[in-house]
């Protein structure tokens, strides 16, 4: 398994290309399965959770024409499987996606129970329960969720939380279903509007995505469309902050919309300037060590709860005290005790962290866990004393495309071995 190698303390300083979002990405390559003619897609991010996805469309019969980051077009005529099985689903949850648009089209899906992960139970209860909702007969049998309907009827869904895959797996069934579905308390983050975009692209008519209240007047069928994937936010927050704990200067470059929402207030209370303009986003902390930022993480347009780990990071090199509260899941803070490792003065509260800034993090061999714990530790080995050597960098692989050559590429000194 890879490892990486970091040495520390190199102030970053330059320009940084955006990659496609793995998070807008993923639920599009599912809506493929919701028609026959081709989803051509621009600016697909060369992530293992992106071939994971389209390795998993293949075992459904899709037909996938060029690779990642390049065009790649997907298209689903004539389904070989229903069923998105278990080896595959637990190196990825989002697998899931594949839900939705299998019942909503084909009336069968067989999707491996996704367990549980390192950042919580991470259940489906309000996926199944829509899909019931909506009139399929769903059992929960070896593991596997087993969903059978003869066509899909709108609905009325009132989400308990605004589950986000959730959101994404209801409107790809709705969208094919009979009458209207009108979902209520929608997760609005930016992917999910996109999504929609996408399916109204492909001849789909959903109304009001973004918002928390979303509508979806069923079609006969869909048809093809041509699509670039949106740049990704939690990846550009991530090449900020690392911006912002060297004391430099970063550059983040991309095409099309770059929805950073409460990060930006986030980075400008650490003492950064930060300032937008055209496909970029400046972060200029020239020489100056972070103030502490408090956060509290929630659904959009709450901070991302993506960005708690690498803002974890940062307060532990920052001048004073933070609390942390990660609200959305019930762990997502594996990284705490790694970061502790590196000398950082972390006090776990439950749901909450107390940090206290130390001046230094030293080097020592820690472990990735999961993905965004993953992207702090790499942050933390940028600043700290020595050489820090990242195990299982797997994690960081499937949201982060070629991380290492992007930092160095901005003054650090990080070695894949
Ligand atoms: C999506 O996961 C993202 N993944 C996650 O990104 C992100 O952290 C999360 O949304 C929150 O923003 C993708 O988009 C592929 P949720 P998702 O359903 O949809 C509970 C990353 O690092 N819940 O919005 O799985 C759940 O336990 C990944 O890129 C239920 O209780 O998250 C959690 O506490 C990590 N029952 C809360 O909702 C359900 O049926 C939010 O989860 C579904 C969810």
């Amino acid at each position: 398994m890879d490892k990486f190698v970091v040495s520390g303390g190199a102030t970053l300083d330059g320009e940084v290309p955006i990659s496609g979002a793995k998070n807008a990405a993923l639920p599009i390559l599912a809506a493929s399965l919701l028609s026959p003619e081709p989803l051509q897609l621009a600016n697909l991010p060369d992530l293992r959770d992106v071939h994971t996805m389209l390795h998993l469309l293949r075992i459904l019969g899709a037909r996938v024409n060029g690779s990642a980051p390049g065009r790649t077009s997907v298209s689903l005529e004539d389904p070989e499987s229903f069923s998105a099985p278990y080896e595959l689903v637990r190196t990825m949850r989002a697998s899931l996606l594949v839900l939705g648009p299998l019942l909503g089209r084909f009336g069968r899906a067989d999707v491996s129970l996704p367990g549980g992960c390192a950042i919580g139970a991470r259940p489906v209860d309000i996926h199944v329960n829509a899909l019931r909702t909506m009139g399929a007969e769903v059992e929960i049998r070896g593991g596997y969720i087993s969903a059978r309907c003869c066509g899909l009827k709108g609905a009325r869904i009132d989400l308990p939380l605004p589950t986000v895959t959730g959101t994404e797996n209801i409107l790809m069934a709705a969208v094919l279903a009979e009458g209207e579905t009108v979902i209520e308390n929608a997760a609005r983050e930016p992917e999910v509007r996109d999504l929609a975009d996408c399916l109204n692209a492909m001849g789909a008519k959903v109304s009001g995505a973004g918002g928390s209240r979303i509508s979806v007047r069923g079609v006969k069928e869909l048809h093809g469309a041509s699509r670039a994937i949106l740049p990704d936010r939690i990846e550009a927050g991530t090449y900020l902050v690392a911006g912002a704990m060297t004391g430099g200067r970063v550059v983040a470059r991309f095409n099309g919309e770059l929805a950073l929402g409460e990060v930006v207030g986030a980075l400008r209370n650490t003492g950064a300037k930060v300032r937008r303009g055209e496909g970029f986003v400046e972060l200029d902390m020239r020489g100056r060590r972070p103030h502490s930022v408090n956060l509290v993480t929630a659904p959009w347009p709450g901070f991302p709860t993506d960005m708690q780990a690498q803002f974890t990071a940062l307060n532990a090199i920052a001048s004073e005290h933070a609390l942390v509260r990660e609200s959305v899941f019930e762990q997502r803070f594996m990284h705490v005790a790694e970061l502790k490792r590196m000398g950082a003065d972390i006090e776990p509260l439950g749901r909450e962290v107390l940090i206290r800034g130390v001046r230094k993090l030293q080097a020592a061999p820690v472990m990735a866990t999961d993905l965004r714990a993953s992207a702090s530790l790499v942050l933390a080995a940028l600043v700290a004393e020595g050489e820090t050597v990242i195990h299982r960098v797997y994690h960081v692989d499937r949201g982060y495309e070629r991380i290492e050559e992007k930092l160095n590429d901005l003054g650090a000194d990080i070695r894949r071995v």
